[in-house]
């Protein structure tokens, strides 16, 4: 992708928070029809943090946020711009503003992007057009999703999956570094049925002529598994390949591939039809499942505080999901 910019953007921190509570696979063979074995073979999961009463998306994110602002050396009043990207926002109107109000980052607009498991990835697409642009100097984006307030924990196919959790990272315009070499995001909305929470009407019993006035509500996760499975291990090595052949760049020169965390066989998968070595991808879903949005940052917090990723590494950033929507960001880690 062309893109003229007056600004390179500049990763400066990350942060991350999880809920306290962990439930194992063999926690939920007690709820529902299912084994430690079929979860870890078929998914790599082993346990997923799960938030408790004191515990929300606003508080995780929050968290997630405090810690990426202070290892970047500033305070929340420098911030220009708050992105949430999560699909499970406490308020249907979008949490971001409450981060903004909770962290007291008063000088900040903030706004949510609901896309799934590839909103962190186009968050940080989104907001690295505004440095780009020179609208703004110092961006937070916040991946964080509460999926088990809206998994059937009665349906063992979707309730194993997922985790919740939060991941923070802020972006800074830069007139000496780029670490964003390139990006490219697709949606398929003919698959979008594959991956759902649907809405509900309810009928509130009051009519006014013709109109029945309702209220909305919403259902459980619904998914097919199989397809979404297909999806990804087909379009995110061809989206990845392809972008890195536009920028003149092979498999065998990514240092990392940091993946959405959905499931190990769709990472191997992946990695073998890139040719990219296993101890390339990056791992944690076995402790967190599928944190949705949140996925992506926490294991990129996790890479750079164990210091796995090394000055001048290539990673590949591709998060895929609901919608369908996915994409990828090369990044080259300064
Ligand atoms: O962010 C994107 C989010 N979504 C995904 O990443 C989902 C991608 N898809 C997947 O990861 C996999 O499709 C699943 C892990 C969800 C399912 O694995 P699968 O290998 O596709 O299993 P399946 O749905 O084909 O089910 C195989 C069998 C079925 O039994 P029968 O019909 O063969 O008798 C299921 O009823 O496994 C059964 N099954 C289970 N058994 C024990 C399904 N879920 C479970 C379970 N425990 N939790």
């Amino acid at each position: 992708m062309n893109f003229i910019h007056k600004n390179g953007v500049q990763i400066i921190s990350t942060g991350s928070c999880l809920p306290k509570v962990k439930v194992s696979n063999k926690d939920l063979s007690y709820i529902v029809g299912t084994s430690d074995d079929w979860i870890t073979t078929r998914t790599g999961i082993q346990e997923r943090r799960v938030i408790s009463q004191d515990e929300s998306l606003l508080s995780l994110s929050c968290e997630a946020s405090l810690i990426a602002i202070k290892r970047a050396k500033l305070i929340p009043s420098d911030l220009d711009l708050i992105i949430l990207a999560t699909s499970t926002a406490d308020d249907l109107f979008g949490t971001a503003s409450k981060i903004q109000a909770e962290i007291e980052a008063n000088n900040a607009a903030a706004f949510d992007i609901t896309a799934a498991c590839s909103g962190f990835l186009i968050a940080f697409i989104t907001a690295s057009q505004f440095l780009m642009t020179g609208a703004y100097k110092n961006i937070l984006i916040v991946g964080a999703d509460t999926l088990s307030k809206w998994v059937d924990w009665s349906d063992r196919k979707t309730c194993i999956l997922f985790g919740d959790g939060a991941g923070a990272m802020i972006i800074q315009a830069s007139n000496q570094y780029n670490n964003l070499i390139d990006f490219d995001i697709k949606t398929n909305g003919k698959k979008n049925h594959f991956l759902n929470i649907n809405s509900l009407q309810n009928s509130t019993g009051i009519t006014l002529s013709d109109l029945s006035m309702n209220k909305m509500s919403y259902d459980y996760i619904s998914m097919n598994g199989q397809e979404v499975y297909k999806f990804a291990i087909s379009q995110i090595p061809e989206i990845i390949s392809n972008c890195l052949k536009s920028n003149k760049l092979t498999t065998d020169e990514v240092d990392w591939l940091l993946l959405h965390q959905a499931n190990e066989r769709i990472l191997k998968t992946i990695s073998e039809k890139l040719n990219i070595s296993q101890s390339k991808v990056l791992k944690n879903l076995n402790l967190y499942g599928n944190t949705s949005a949140a996925s992506i940052p926490i294991m990129l917090d996790e890479a750079i505080s164990s210091k796995l990723i090394k000055t001048g590494d290539l990673i590949v950033m591709s998060g895929f999901g609901a919608g369908l929507t996915w994409g990828v960001a090369l990044i080259r880690w300064q």
